[in-house]
């Protein structure tokens, strides 16, 4: 007997830890007592009618009464004596200090949800754990009849690690439009995101009204369409027709700030100077002091730009003249537009890959040099970077750069740093009292490739999910107080179209959601990538794409003593086997299973490699050439 119930409280425990849900990001505390509340079909939900909640609502009502078919009543917060609402929002009368600006509560009992906020942002955050506690079939196109609309209990109380918990979308290498961008932002809010950085101008399209600047839009807004791999496209003919591209008018901007601000989201614009230019510089020659600027166009993915010393060299003029009073004049009144358009505090100039070959040679920059006692052309990037520090803070709004601001000294302290090339200028810019957002490529970069170069869409490097979850924006030694927080980082070179945008994104931005919303304490990679796989069923509903990257192995390669290649295996994610074969043949589960190095026959051409768990395929069929094995070990 005693053994029974020894063996039935470990299945109920069993059961409660399998049914645990997938929260992402996992919630500061959460306890899940045993049982379930069933949703009545006549669904009461009160809440007090903030205006910036109605979409919020409206969203929860849409979804409950189409997915769910239920029948939603709202009732007034005080209700009827005996007939509580099933799902309640409160704000707080006395306030809860442990839960800031943006925490909430809520329990799931047998009376329903009540979920409770200082503010109403924690009350929207709370709808979007509500969400995740609900079937995934809530995530769905249709309804679904066969579902039994279940909740189950749960205590959570839930705080935002950091305030600021960013996405940046680059709207200027590829064009998304309004309704695309207001997707960006609904999905971006699932996972408890708050910023918008609108990377807005680039050499390859200017994407804002500028109604000072007509051409920024009408000339440099289009370019060539290609398809291939963009920076290495052939240059446009003369002629040859500019129909890629579009812009955001004033309106349109204005319409995705209210659309954002109801969904709890800012928007910080980035206009994108001196470098990264050139979309302005075909529109208005004249803000470049290279004469032959007048034959410029929109860049169209062709290479313009030589990488291969590690910094940028201009093959075309890229920048905004530092040496031009016009072009002072310009950042005046593209600023003025943009700080009336933008209610956020911030707003980003960019700064960054300036190429100075150039300027290294430039008449004009050489007598400015002189004239203000500039040491080199970096000193002459900080010279500019100060005097529109001083335009932005004349406008009222505070200026935030990428790290190479830092370069050339004399940073104004108000400038918030926004560090990519890494941590480094992120930490050297909270030692010398700047604000930052930490944004290191080697982690939240999501234009990047999210597995190895041989099966994916090529992008210039990997950054994998464990890479993203890895991620910590405050490193040690540096004072916390200084990082705001930091942001996922989506440029669009390599993006066509909108689903490969949510493959690049999704699992990374999970784990980017949860490194800036979650005590660090509570992450966990296991507990992590078990959730992801929930989430992955929810995008199944939801007809969205994601990549399953983490299911294909990570490769060395490495010559052993004999000179014959050693190939390394290793998965990201547990309770994987790895399958392999080298004579042609798609190996499946009966196919011998990785465990330790494998030496490549001597005579192979080509592995191919895939992941099983219990029997079934979890990662895709990977080719990989040995020729392309032995370029690596060189
Ligand atoms: C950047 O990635 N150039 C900021």
């Amino acid at each position: 007997m005693k053994y029974l119930i020894f063996c039935a409280s470990l299945f109920l425990s069993f059961l409660s830890f399998a049914q645990k849900p997938a929260l992402i990001p996992i919630p500061q505390q959460a306890e899940y007592p045993q049982g379930s509340f069933q949703i009545p079909f006549q669904l009461n939900i009160s809440g007090p009618q903030i205006p910036q909640l109605k979409a919020a609502y409206a969203l929860l009502e849409n979804r409950l009464s189409q997915n769910a078919q239920k029948k939603i009543t709202w009732i007034s917060d005080q209700g009827i004596p005996g007939k509580l609402a099933h799902i309640q929002f409160q704000v707080l009368k006395n306030q809860n200090p442990a839960l800031g600006a943006e925490g909430y509560t809520l329990q799931v009992n047998t009376k329903g949800v009540l979920i409770q906020a200082n503010q109403a942002a924690g009350l929207f955050y709370g709808i979007q754990t509500l969400y995740q506690l609900l079937p995934k079939e809530i995530e769905a196109k249709q309804a679904q009849a066969s579902v039994k609309w279940m909740i189950p209990f749960a205590k959570i109380q839930d705080v935002p690690r950091f305030a600021w918990r960013g996405m940046m979308f680059d709207v200027s290498r590829h064009f998304f439009t309004k309704q695309q961008v207001k997707q960006f932002i609904d999905e971006m809010v699932a996972y408890k995101y708050n910023l918008l950085h609108l990377h807005l101008t680039d050499d390859e399209g200017w994407r804002i009204e500028i109604k000072s600047f007509p051409n920024l839009t009408k000339k440099g807004a289009w370019n060539v369409p290609k398809i291939g791999r963009f920076t290495e496209f052939s240059k446009p003919e003369p002629n040859e027709p500019r129909t890629q591209g579009g812009f955001f008018t004033q309106d349109d901007i204005r319409e995705l700030v209210a659309y954002a601000k109801d969904r709890f989201v800012d928007i910080m614009p980035e206009i994108d100077v001196p470098g990264h230019s050139m979309a302005a510089i075909a529109s208005y020659p004249e803000l470049s002091c290279t004469p032959e600027a007048v034959n410029y166009q929109v860049i169209s993915g062709e290479p313009f730009i030589d990488w291969s010393t590690g910094h940028a060299i201009a093959l075309q003029d890229n920048t905004l003249c530092p040496a031009n009073e016009k072009v002072y004049t310009f950042l005046d009144k593209v600023f003025t537009e943009v700080a009336s358009l933008f209610p956020f505090e911030y707003i980003h100039m960019g700064g960054d890959e300036c190429p100075k070959n150039y300027w290294d040679k430039n008449p004009q920059i050489q007598a400015m040099r002189i004239k203000e006692g500039l040491k080199n052309s970096q000193e002459v990037q900080a010279f500019f970077t100060r005097r529109l520090e001083k335009i932005i803070t004349s406008k009222g709004k505070k200026m935030m750069g990428w790290d190479e601001i830092l370069e050339g000294g004399g940073l104004p302290k108000n400038t918030a740093v926004m560090s990519w090339r890494g941590i480094a200028g992120g930490v050297q810019a909270a030692k010398d009292g700047h604000q930052v957002v930490m944004t290191p490529n080697s982690n939240v970069y999501v234009d990047l490739m999210q597995g190895d170069a041989i099966i994916e869409p090529p992008v210039y490097e990997t950054v994998r999910l464990k890479d993203s979850y890895a991620f910590n924006p405050v490193p040690e030694g540096v004072d916390a107080r200084l990082i705001k927080g930091g942001q996922a980082n989506l440029w669009s070179e390599q993006l066509f179209t909108y689903r490969h945008l949510q493959y690049m994104l999704y699992p990374r931005a999970w784990a980017i959601a949860e490194d800036l919303w979650s005590d660090q304490p509570n992450k966990n990679w296991d507990s992590f990538t078990k959730r992801v796989e929930a989430h992955f069923e929810r995008f199944d509903q939801a007809e969205k794409k994601y990549a399953r990257s983490m299911y294909d192995p990570i490769f060395a390669f490495e010559k052993n003593a004999q000179g014959r290649i050693m190939v390394d295996m290793k998965s990201e994610v547990s309770d994987l086997s790895l399958h392999y074969s080298f004579d042609h043949s798609y190996p499946d589960a009966f196919y011998p299973a990785v465990s330790g190095k494998i030496e490549v026959p001597k005579d192979a051409v080509e592995m191919k490699v895939i992941s099983y768990r219990g029997g079934k395929p979890m990662g895709r069929m990977i080719s990989f050439p040995i020729v392309e094995m032995k370029k690596r070990i060189k």
